[in-house]
C-alpha cells in the first residue's frame, strides 16, 4: 500500500520502552524479577491515590471534566501558580506532544541536550522539525553551547531538570543567565519530571518564572514521585496565551476520571511523598558506597535514577543488560541514549538494590 505521508515520519524511530516484568519471566524462566529501568516510584502508588481512585469507581459512566477544573485549582494553590497557565496532559508526554504540534512546522529548529529523554525528537520530528543537539558536557546541560546554536528558525528549546539520564541540574543564576539571553518568541521548556527529588537547593525552577516576559513552559508529572505512572497524568504551566492554543487542539477528554481523582488525592499524600524521597535519597547513598567498594564508576544524581558505567574490559552496556536479565534484574541500557558504556538504574527498595549490587558484580 502507497500512503500519502509526510516523508519526515521515516526518521522518527520509535520508543523503545524499558523491558517488562513479564516479557523477562517468560523469556528466562526468573521469579521476582526486579525492574530498575523506568524511574517508576518503588513504593507503589500513593495510597491517598488509591483510596481516590475507588471513590471514583461508580462514576466511569461519565466523562471526565474536560478542562480537569478540581486538578487544575489544587495544583494552583500547592504551588502558587495562576490556573490559566495550566494544561493538563495524558502524562506529561501529551504536553510535549501538545507544545510540538502548535509550536512547530517544518524545517523549524528545536535545540536539545544530546542526549535527551527520547520522545522529544519524536515529538518534534513528527511536526517536521530539526532537532539541533548539544552534547551534554562532563554530564551537564551545556547552556552556552545551547546559545551559540539559536538560529533564525529556533522556536523551541528544551531543558530537562533533572536532566534524564545523567541526573545533573542547572543552578538558579546559569538558569537566569541562560533565559535572559533567549529572544522571547523562544518558547523554553523546562522538563522537571524529577524535580521533587532534588536535594540541592541551588536548582533552576520553572514556577519561579512564570511571570517573566520569557515564553518560559514548566512540565511535571505524577508519574515519578507520586507513584502514578500507569494511569497517565501530567501538566505543562506556560503563558496564558499559549495555554490557550494547547486548550484548543488538545482531546477534549485528554485526563481520565481516575487520572484526576487520583492526582488530586496525591497532591496532599505528603506523607508518601516524604517517604519516597527518604527511600530514593538514603538508597542513592547506600548504591553509592556499594559502588566504591567494587570500584564501579557511576555519576552522582539529583534523580531517582543514576548512571553507573559499566563498560570496558571488553564489555559493553547491552553486553551487561543482557547478563543481568537472566538474574531476575531489568535495568536500561544507555546506547540507545549514546552511551555505549553505561547503564541507567532506577532506584528500588532496599532489597532490591542488593539485588542489583549482587547481580553487577556477577555481571561484570
Ligand atoms: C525526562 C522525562 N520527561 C517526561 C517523561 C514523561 O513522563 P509521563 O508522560 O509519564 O508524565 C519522562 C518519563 O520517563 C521523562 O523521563
Amino acid at each position: 500500500m502507497k500512503l500519502k505521508v509526510p516523508d519526515y515520519l521515516s526518521l522518527i524511530k520509535p520508543y523503545v520502552p524499558g523491558k517488562l516484568i513479564e516479557a523477562v519471566q517468560r523469556e528466562y524462566g526468573v521469579d521476582h524479577t526486579i525492574k530498575l529501568a523506568s524511574n517508576e516510584n518503588p513504593l507503589g502508588p500513593s495510597p491517598m491515590a488509591v483510596e481516590a481512585i475507588r471513590q471514583a469507581l461508580d462514576e466511569l459512566h461519565r466523562y471526565p471534566d474536560a478542562r480537569g477544573y478540581k486538578l487544575t485549582l489544587a495544583i494552583a494553590e500547592q504551588y502558587h501558580i495562576d490556573p490559566v497557565s495550566i494544561v493538563l496532559g495524558n502524562g506529561s508526554d501529551d504536553i510535549i506532544a501538545l507544545l510540538a504540534s502548535v509550536l512547530l512546522r517544518p524545517a523549524d529548529e528545536v535545540i536539545l541536550p544530546q542526549p535527551s529523554f527520547l520522545f522529544y525528537e519524536i515529538a518534534l520530528r513528527s511536526m517536521g522539525a530539526r532537532p539541533v543537539w548539544v552534547p551534554l558536557k562532563s554530564f551537564n546541560t551545556d547552556l552556552a553551547g545551547m546559545i551559540e546554536k539559536i538560529s533564525p528558525k529556533t522556536r523551541m528549546i528544551f531543558l530537562n531538570v533533572p536532566h534524564n539520564p545523567a541526573g545533573t541540574i542547572i543552578s538558579k543564576s546559569d538558569f537566569e543567565d541562560f533565559i535572559a539571553q533567549i529572544p522571547s518568541q523562544i518558547v523554553t521548556v523546562l522538563d522537571e519530571a524529577y524535580i521533587e527529588f532534588v536535594k540541592e537547593p541551588d536548582c533552576a525552577n520553572s514556577f519561579e518564572f512564570l511571570h517573566s516576559d520569557k515564553a518560559i513552559v514548566g512540565m511535571r508529572t505524577f508519574s515519578k514521585a507520586f507513584g502514578l505512572a500507569g494511569l497517565r497524568v501530567g501538566y505543562g504551566a506556560m503563558p496564558p496565551v499559549l495555554a490557550e492554543l494547547l486548550h484548543r487542539v488538545r482531546q477534549p477528554f485528554n485526563v481520565n476520571v481516575l487520572a484526576q481523582v487520583a492526582a488530586k488525592a496525591a497532591l496532599k499524600d505528603s506523607k508518601f511523598l516524604e517517604k519516597t524521597l527518604q527511600l530514593v535519597h538514603t538508597e542513592l547513598e547506600f548504591i553509592y558506597t556499594a559502588l566504591d567498594s567494587l570500584e564501579v564508576p557511576y555519576i552522582r544524581s539529583e534523580a531517582n535514577f543514576f548512571m553507573v558505567e559499566v563498560g570496558g574490559g571488553g564489555q559493553t552496556a547491552d553486553d551487561i543488560f543482557k547478563k543481568l536479565l537472566p538474574l531476575g534484574v531489568i535495568v536500561r541500557p544507555m546506547t540507545s541514549y549514546g552511551y555505549p558504556q553505561h547503564i541507567r538504574v532506577s532506584i528500588g527498595k532496599h532489597e532490591e538494590n542488593i539485588r542489583f549490587i549482587e547481580a553487577l558484580e556477577q555481571a561484570i
